[in-house]
């Protein structure tokens, strides 16, 4: 029936889409009970082997009695093309008005070929390449009949303890804006109702990654400015640019649970920004209302949620089990059900679920797509824009393809998991290429020692990593294989799940002995280039000290060994800059580079000014840092002011090395005095391009009012006269510095 009317309402040419869909939703809605609407507005996750018989006891046979009654409005963690189209038709044949579902899923890096992941991805400071690397995630995820991914995570975050810095775009709210606005556009394309594009939902909304002392899931408490300037411009930009849907959060934001705030999710979210797609509750949030001291009990929580605009319940059980009553006894209005359904309704209707609920499953398309030689390519690419090269005082890098014999030294070196990451479900154990592996297919001057073991027993999904403390045995073997080799390449940090959710830290140092293995081979051998293999910034004061070359290579992806192989031997010159600021010490943290400035922020001979008595205020390593193989030089700054608010910024960038080279040349602002005091540096602009050695390059940047205003204490966006300071150059503390004023 959806069908032919599509075609029917098609062949009209002055039939305006939203018309023919309105027409089609209110038609739905006309005839669906107010248990069918609640049920649009439950979100479950599958979790039985869909294709065996029907569950007939416990959870799973609810959730299956309630799918076929038309009570579930999406899954998620249900993928796979024969599983999707089970479900979908036991909802289209069985249920009274056979509503299509949504199928949801964390891709959150890629489905089976992973990318690096996001917090890699954002290093590159390359747009086109993360949302290309989303576009494949899309094609991969919708050939298996998913339509829903729990991405991009847009929260802000400038706690290196919390494990979810992984999952995000780093410290800063322009980057990470720009980010936001290109997975999104990756996740959806051009045309969502396309059998390649995916819904994209932007979470969590709203705090999450202010969670207190870095600690997963905790209180969030900040200020307005903060609010306005720093959490929620990311979710604004993925708004303006057509995101379907949101996630809630699961912390607390100034005393109220994100999921049960009306603040945030109908008079920011939906009023001002004129959000017109659904908000999803994140995993069982709803629920968690009542730990948090906010909701007296489950149906409490359901009032509270849906009142204040969380459209859709994630395995809360507290829409389908409460709403009901609660619209019966007039504590939930009914105009509140119909609104979110509306919403709901939308999203799948733009898909394209109505005119084919099967779309996504097409065995066909599952076969030929997964694991795509394309894709592959593209995540190579993307692996290697990833890479940030912290440190190469002795140019020990590029290695030549010569006789130099390599020691490979380090349990991450050989480990095909871990460059996975931590959010790779979907993806197949041990299919990452190890660093290992990268280098035997360039030279056979290779030889390998594991120093020690990383962990100590199998890691999983779920579970605490167990980390080797004591176990030193190998060390001899690898001092001894260092101190024969002309160059040791020694792959350390964490493990693909030492980060991700639930995966705080108290400390940011080289996990379990491999400090300890770092100096005793640096004792035998000086020559080290330390990869580090990690999910968030790192506090490692000694090897920056003494390690002569240092290359940031995160969690990679399927490709990691190839792509950095590809780096170290020279054939791509790392062109990655932090994202997010790497402190000497835990105790610095939250570290970032456009804090405020304090009433005393100079150095003193006496101690009465803002500092640590044991330890510096400058990071390790600062945001936007990050070196090449190449040098660029920067020149003939020139900054004009045309009309009230304009400004018109010139530089000239030469590659003054030997080597062709991409630089990501930055331009930070201060607006020296305001009525609401601004950070010491703000990022408002950023151009990646590749140079010739000596070549040069003028690069233009316009500052508009956008970029040189920000919002008050009340949220709104102003921009005040007076003067700005500005720095443009190849990272946040490295530049040319200049004045204007407006
Ligand atoms: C909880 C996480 O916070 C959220 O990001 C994710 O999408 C859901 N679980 C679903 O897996």
């Amino acid at each position: 029936m959806w069908t032919m009317l599509l075609l029917i309402s098609g062949a009209c040419s002055n039939l305006e889409p939203p018309n023919e869909m309105n027409t089609k939703i209110n038609d739905l809605m006309d005839q669906m009970t107010l248990e069918e609407k609640i049920g649009q507005m439950n979100l479950y996750n599958g979790f039985w082997e869909v294709t065996g018989p029907a569950p007939e006891e416990g959870d799973a046979a609810n959730k299956y009695k309630h799918l076929k009654q038309g009570q579930v409005g999406a899954m998620l963690n249900i993928h796979g093309v024969e599983n999707v189209r089970k479900l979908q038709e036991l909802v289209v044949n069985e249920s009274r008005l056979g509503i299509p579902l949504l199928f949801g899923y964390d891709v959150i890096h890629g489905y089976k070929t992973l990318a690096p992941i996001p917090l890699a991805e954002a290093a590159s400071w390359d747009l086109e390449a993360i949302e290309k690397s989303s576009r494949i995630a899309a094609i991969e995820a919708s050939s298996v009949g998913i339509n829903w991914t729990f991405a991009p995570m847009v929260d802000i975050s400038r706690d290196a303890r919390w494990g979810r810095v992984m999952e995000g775009g780093g410290e800063d709210p322009y980057l990470g804006s720009r980010i936001a606005i290109a997975r999104v556009k990756g996740f959806q394309g051009e045309d969502l109702s396309a059998v390649n594009t995916i819904v994209a939902c932007a979470k969590h909304f709203a705090g999450y990654g202010f969670a207190e002392a870095g600690r997963d899931y905790n209180t969030v408490d900040i200020g307005t400015s903060t609010l306005y300037n720093i959490v929620f411009p990311p979710f604004q930009a993925a708004v303006d640019h057509g995101v379907r849907t949101i996630m809630n959060s699961f912390n607390i934001l100034n005393g109220v649970p994100a999921t049960g705030d009306t603040f945030l999710q109908r008079d920011l979210l939906k009023q001002r920004w004129g959000f017109d797609g659904f908000v999803v509750s994140d995993w069982g949030s709803t629920g968690e209302m009542i730990n948090h001291g906010f909701a007296r009990d489950a149906s409490h929580a359901a009032e509270l949620a849906a009142n204040s605009g969380s459209d859709m319940d994630m395995e809360s059980y507290a829409y389908v089990n409460h709403l009901k009553a609660l619209v019966d006894s007039g504590k939930v209005d009914i105009a509140t059900i119909d609104n979110a359904v509306e919403r709901i309704l939308k999203v799948k209707f733009e898909l394209g679920l109505f005119d084919d609920p099967y779309k996504y499953c097409d065995p066909e398309r599952e076969k030929e797509l997964i694991y795509h030689k394309d894709h592959q390519n593209a995540v190579l690419d993307m692996a290697k824009r990833s890479m940030v090269l912290l440190k190469n005082e002795t140019n020990l890098l590029p290695l030549s393809r010569g006789q130099q014999k390599i020691a490979v030294i380090g349990a991450l070196a050989n480990d095909k998991n871990s460059p996975l990451g931590s959010w790779r479900l979907s993806s197949d154990d041990n299919t990452a290429v190890s660093v290992l592996e990268g280098l035997k297919s360039y030279t056979d001057q290779v030889t390998y020692a594991k120093g020690a073991d990383l962990v100590t027993a199998e890691t999983t999904f779920i579970n605490e990593v167990p980390i080797n403390e004591t176990d030193k045995s190998g060390f001899r073997d690898a001092v001894k294989l260092a101190r024969k080799s002309n160059v040791v390449v020694m792959v350390l940090g964490e493990h693909g799940y030492q980060s991700g959710e639930g995966r705080s830290r108290t400390q940011l140092d080289l996990p379990g002995v491999q400090q300890e293995l770092l100096e005793a081979v640096y004792e035998a051998n000086k020559n080290i280039i330390l990869i580090l293999m990690n999910g968030r910034p790192l506090a490692i004061p000694w090897a920056a000290e003494h390690v002569p070359t240092i290359l940031e290579s995160w969690h990679l992806g399927s490709q990691s060994g190839n792509a950095i192989a590809e780096v170290l031997f020279g054939e791509y010159n790392p062109s990655g800059k932090l994202p997010m600021t790497f402190p000497r010490s835990v105790g610095q943290v939250p570290i970032f580079y456009n804090h405020y400035n304090t009433g005393r922020p100079d150095g003193l001979d006496i101690v009465f000014w803002s500092h640590y008595m044991d330890e510096s205020n400058a990071p390790l390593y600062p945001f936007g840092h990050g070196l090449s193989y190449t040098t660029f030089d920067y020149t003939n700054l020139s900054v004009e002011v045309s009309g009230a608010s304009k400004v018109n910024v010139k530089v000239t960038v030469t590659n003054s090395g030997q080597m062709a080279g991409e630089e990501v040349t930055q331009v930070y602002i201060r607006d020296v005095v305001a009525s609401v005091v601004r950070p010491v540096k703000e990022l408002k602009g950023f151009k990646k391009f590749s140079l010739e050695p000596g070549q040069s390059r003028i690069v233009e940047f316009q500052l508009t009012e956008k970029e040189l205003g920000f919002y008050d204490n009340k949220g709104n966006f102003k921009v005040e006269p007076g003067k700005f300071e500005i720095l443009v150059g190849t990272s946040s503390v490295e530049g040319l510095s200049g004045e204007f004023e407006i």
